[in-house]
């Protein structure tokens, strides 16, 4: 593959997505019995693993997708986050999952968690599928987490490094020469 020779390591296979990807799913699932939920994708990062969980839960649910940006064109968080694309419809007494790529210095979705709580849904969740904990700074709670990674920065599966990579299959740790 074309941009493969900027990865330095694969961390999750495509098989080890799918199958981590249903058992989220499984566990949602179990969860939620009887309810109506709604899946908000905090785009851009999160559009292939929504793609995938969503087929994977067995309950009535929608989706609805934000934009944020926090990150400029580099490799972490500037700490500004700002609403690019908001939700369009209503979360009030709805069930609200938040999906979520990867989990980094939480500045993103504490901010984004906050102000979904102000919408007075029935209860919010936050589902990621990558989990760096290393680099929090600021807490978030964490309902549905894929997989706890250490502090390299990854792409692939979505994830993108100045949007590029999201493509990938799998997801790998990028080159530094790359960025550096
Ligand atoms: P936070 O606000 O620092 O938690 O940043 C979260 C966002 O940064 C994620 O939604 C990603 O879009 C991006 N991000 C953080 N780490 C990585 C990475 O290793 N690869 C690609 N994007 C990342
Ligand atoms: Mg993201």
């Amino acid at each position: 593959m074309l941009l493969e020779k900027d990865i330095q390591e694969v961390l999750f296979t495509q098989e080890e997505l799918e199958k981590r990807v249903r058992e989220l799913a499984a566990q949602i699932t179990a969860d939620y019995q009887g309810k109506e939920i709604i899946l908000i994708s905090v785009l851009r990062g999160s559009f292939i693993f929504m793609a995938d969980l969503c087929r994977s839960i067995d309950l009535d649910c929608t989706v609805d997708f934000m934009a944020v940006s926090s990150y400029g064109g580099g490799t972490s968080s500037t700490g500004q986050v700002q609403i690019t694309k908001d939700l369009s419809g209503d979360i009030s007494g709805k069930h609200v999952i938040v999906v979520e790529d990867i989990l980094d210095s939480g500045n993103t979705l504490s901010y984004l968690l906050k102000l979904l709580e102000q919408r007075k849904p029935a209860s919010i969740r936050l589902c990621t599928l990558l989990d760096k904990p290393e680099r929090r700074t600021k807490p978030v709670e964490v309902s549905y987490s894929g997989f706890t990674i250490p502090d390299a920065f990854v792409v692939g599966y979505g994830l993108d490094y100045a949007e590029h990579y999201r493509g990938l299959p799998y997801i790998g740790i990028l080159k530094p020469e790359v960025y550096s």
